[in-house]
């Protein structure tokens, strides 16, 4: 009998929950992130599990193919406490398929209580950038996404540091929340330092492509702003190649950051190893 890989057996049963067989990347820059199939952390995942003193805790278990990493480093009391004070309070409601298995369009105004523009982050890491962003404009609301969990409790300690109040975090994959995002309800988006995926069979997973582009578009609204940040010359080349098609005009492309810019953690990284950081600005049609 032919040898049957775990996410295949995964597949077959109709709950992507990741890959789980061999399709890790490992290429070298996520050599570090990507666990072995014994330890692999979504085989874990149980629906319905929330106590977060349980080494297990996924708020928000995975549905669709994700590459990335979900869990990394064993989190510290302290974060363990920010995921199970604060989360529950931060989370928009009617993302996951568990809250909302009709994938009925939820009413953005109930994020914040009222129509304040919003913004969304997607793949916030650490969250530098969300809360910078946060504070510096108080009267917007910035939706941020992150399936990493050890990302989602440095961003928790972040809005507890900053005392920001207009940030909503949905610790998972973006595209549950655009699937349930009603058309032009979002006024910017931002991307910063995205998965590389540097080998060419991988560039169909990188977030600039009509899988997740589409959907952007779809939420926001026209004349919305649409960043990238990367430091990967060929990420650089698929975003100006793929963005416009999705319904967006490239408004500014250049190695300046814009004048509201934060350095991220990942950017950080990228100007300690020696890359250059870019800026690119779409604005939607
Ligand atoms: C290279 S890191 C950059 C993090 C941060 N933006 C920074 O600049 O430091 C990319 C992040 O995107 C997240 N990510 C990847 N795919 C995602 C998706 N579909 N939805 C939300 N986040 C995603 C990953 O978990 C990872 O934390």
């Amino acid at each position: 009998m032919a040898p049957v890989s775990v996410s295949w057996i995964f597949r077959v049963q109709g709950f992507c929950i990741g890959s789980a067989g061999r399709s890790f990347p490992k290429g070298p820059e996520r050599q570090d992130e990507m666990p072995g199939l014994e330890t692999a952390p979504f085989l874990r995942h149980f629906p319905g599990m929330s106590d977060t003193s349980n080494p297990n805790f996924d708020p928000n278990p995975p549905r669709r193919n994700f590459y990335g990493r979900r869990h990394g480093k064993t989190l510290r009391q302290s974060q363990k406490g920010y995921l199970s004070e604060d989360l529950g309070d931060l989370r928009p409601r009617g993302i996951t398929v568990q809250d909302n298995p009709g994938r009925n369009p939820i009413v953005p105004q109930a994020i914040f209580g009222d129509d304040r523009p919003l913004w969304l982050e997607v793949g916030f890491g650490g969250g530098e950038h969300m809360v910078h962003m946060a504070a510096r404009y108080p009267d917007i609301g910035i939706i941020g996404c992150e399936p990493f969990i050890n990302g989602v409790a440095m961003l928790l300690g972040k809005i507890r540091a900053a005392g920001v109040s207009n940030v909503s975090v949905h610790p998972g994959d973006a595209r549950d929340l655009m699937d349930v995002l009603p058309d032009a309800s979002i006024e910017r988006a931002f991307l910063m330092y995205p998965d590389p995926w540097p080998k060419a069979r991988h560039h169909r997973r990188r977030f600039v492509t009509p899988e997740h582009l589409l959907p952007l578009a779809r939420v926001m609204k026209a004349g919305g702003i649409f960043r990238v940040a990367s430091d990967i010359p060929d990420y650089i080349r698929q975003t100006r190649e793929e963005v416009p098609p999705a319904g967006f005009e490239a408004i500014g492309d250049t190695d300046q950051p814009w004048e509201d810019w934060i350095s991220t953690r990942y950017e950080q990284k990228a100007l300690r190893e020696g890359r250059a950081p870019h800026y690119v600005t779409f604005r939607r049609l």
